[in-house]
């Protein structure tokens, strides 16, 4: 059995999930099932990072301490994702003693292999991003990121040896074309690598100045840096540097590391560097994705333009949600959120596409044969093939696409197979076929193929729209052990007198003028407390 472990980044505790933060963890869960269904051993792995200064701040400002704080936001994160259908098989918390044990030990067996040092540093420190910045790396004097100008600091650290590795690594990325997709980050971490940039890591922060850290085996003055110490949850969460192998063992290297651009930099090449240091195999794909963005700027707690995933969810469902926002962001690509192509989308594709079909479909085996098929059958060759053909092929295409990271192609595909179904009914015309009695055997294979295709199209639809689907297999009576990813790419398989079960609209037609109007405020309201808490004296975006 194939082993497939793919990771989420560990969220910041430091505000309430978004969703931006919705978005990574969706296209992680629907590659976590797309390998489940293929009958591979996955292990998906999500969690908070719950260390450093933004921590502190932001429990300061509430006035409870760092470890209440992150207990509630940690607990917030675990609690919406079940409401977006989202199954993680593990989820790791920095603070947990488990992770910061094995962070100690991982520490260090490098400090004794002579890969950190004791030295006096000075560096641009920006609050936003939690580290140093190298005169070179900043633009115009300010942070890249934040456009604010970094704090001047000055204090003697310990620093991991990085700069040895990056020879080695950049060989790697050329060599390995596919370990950094899409291709455009591939070569902005290559030129960041030629640019000589780069310098070895500052991985401590004295006590005097943060004490909200998992403190360094060789020196109880200082904290681990906390990316340092994040970036390792993709190990210690399998048990690495503890008695437990076993999960080590079967997963590393990690198939998929899912992250934004925006920290591409870290798992592109410190997270390199600290498993080279560690002698350990570097991940297989690094899969960087663009923001979601509102107005034209990143969705993000700082600014406050967030939308949060819950609300949503409770009003069109979390499958509509997962599907609006897989569908319409591509790998790499940013992609702006908006009220009303959202309420359009689930309409167009999932209403009327997609739902219409299950109905239409069901109801006329309803009305012409009371529920249940006639075995007799009556082909149109060239015409069958057409609908047949694409769904036959459709599996494997999408399977092309799931190993690239790019779910919205896959949706793509198999909605053009569904278009395609809508339109034989329109070519077929069952309704003319039901009136005359000499054509029944014509209607019934009609009927067949298209509860096949709707078998095989949602089959596929599952691992991104894991509620829904199942509501579907029942209206066309497709018992469980149907539905397998082999029987994806057959034909045939549902029997030939199946009986289907007329049931509720898949995906209810949404009223797009009362909703956008409401949603807007709804949305607006969201915002306007979101800044209040974070910049008081920031306007309110537009909606
Ligand atoms: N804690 C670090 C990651 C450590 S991983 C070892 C961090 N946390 S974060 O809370 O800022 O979340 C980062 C991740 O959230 C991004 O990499 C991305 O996956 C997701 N997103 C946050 N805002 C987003 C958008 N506006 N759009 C898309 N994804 C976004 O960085």
């Amino acid at each position: 059995m194939k082993n497939f472990y793919i990771t989420t980044p560990i969220y910041y505790v430091n505000a309430k999930p978004h969703l931006g933060h919705a978005y990574t963890t969706i296209v992680a869960d629907s590659l976590s099932r797309f390998h489940k269904t293929l009958g591979d051993n996955t292990m998906f792995l999500t969690g908070t990072d719950e260390h450093g200064d933004k921590i502190v701040k932001a429990a300061e400002k509430q006035g409870v301490s760092p470890k209440e704080f992150v207990d509630g936001i940690s607990g917030l994160f675990q609690q919406l994702w079940p409401h977006l259908g989202i199954e993680n098989d593990a989820f790791v918390r920095t603070t947990d003693e488990d992770h910061k044990a094995r962070v100690q030990r991982f520490l260090q067996q490098v400090y004794d292999a002579g890969d950190i040092y004791f030295g006096e540093f000075g560096g641009h420190y920006c609050y936003g991003c939690e580290r140093f910045y190298t005169e070179k790396e900043l633009e115009n004097g300010l942070c890249p990121q934040h456009l604010t100008k970094p704090e001047f600091i000055s204090e003697k650290n310990y620093f991991f040896r990085m700069s040895k590795y990056l020879p080695w690594l950049r060989e790697y990325i050329e060599s390995h074309p596919d370990f950094i997709r899409p291709e455009r980050y591939r070569n902005e971490v290559l030129s960041m690598l030629e640019s000589g940039a780069l310098e070895d890591l500052c991985i401590s922060r004295p006590k005097s100045r943060l004490t909200w850290g998992i403190e360094l085996p060789f020196d109880k003055d200082y904290v681990c840096y906390v990316w340092f110490d994040a970036l390792l949850n993709y190990i210690s969460a399998l048990g690495y540097l503890n008695d437990k192998y076993d999960d080590f063992d079967r997963y590393w290297p990690a198939d998929v590391h899912m992250v934004a651009k925006d920290i591409m930099r870290f798992h592109a090449i410190i997270w390199p560097a600290m498993l080279m240091a560690l002698d350990l195999p570097l991940p297989k794909h690094l899969a960087v994705h663009g923001w979601i963005t509102f107005n034209g700027q990143k969705m993000s707690k700082s600014i406050g333009n967030v939308v949060d995933p819950l609300v949503l969810g409770e009003r069109y469902g979390a499958d509509a949600i997962r599907y609006h926002i897989l569908r319409e962001m591509a790998l790499g690509a940013d992609s702006s959120f908006s009220n009303e192509i959202m309420i359009n989308r689930i309409n167009a594709d999932l209403a009327n596409d997609l739902g219409n079909l299950v109905s239409r479909t069901v109801a006329m085996a309803e009305k012409y044969f009371g529920g249940t098929l006639p075995e007799c059958r009556e082909a149109d060759e060239e015409l069958d093939a057409s609908l047949i053909d694409p769904a036959l092929e459709l599996r494997d295409k999408v399977a092309t696409y799931m190993d690239q990271t790019q779910l919205n192609n896959a949706l793509a595909e198999i909605f053009k197979v569904i278009s395609r179904a809508n339109k034989y009914i329109d070519e077929t015309t069952p309704w003319i076929l039901g009136k005359d009695e000499s054509r029944k055997a014509r209607l019934a294979s009609v009927l067949y193929n298209l509860l096949e295709v709707i078998r095989i199209t949602t089959t596929l639809l599952s691992c991104f729209m894991p509620t829904s689907m199942p509501k579907a297999w029942a209206q066309i009576g497709a018992t469980e052990n149907l539905i397998t990813y082999e029987n994806a790419a057959k034909f045939g398989v549902l029997p030939a007198n199946v009986t289907v079960h007329k049931g509720d609209a898949l995906f209810p037609r949404i009223d797009t003028d009362k909703e956008i109007d409401e949603l807007n405020a709804l949305i607006k309201a969201q915002m306007e407390k979101a800044i209040a808490a974070q910049q008081p004296k920031a306007e309110v975006p537009g909606v």
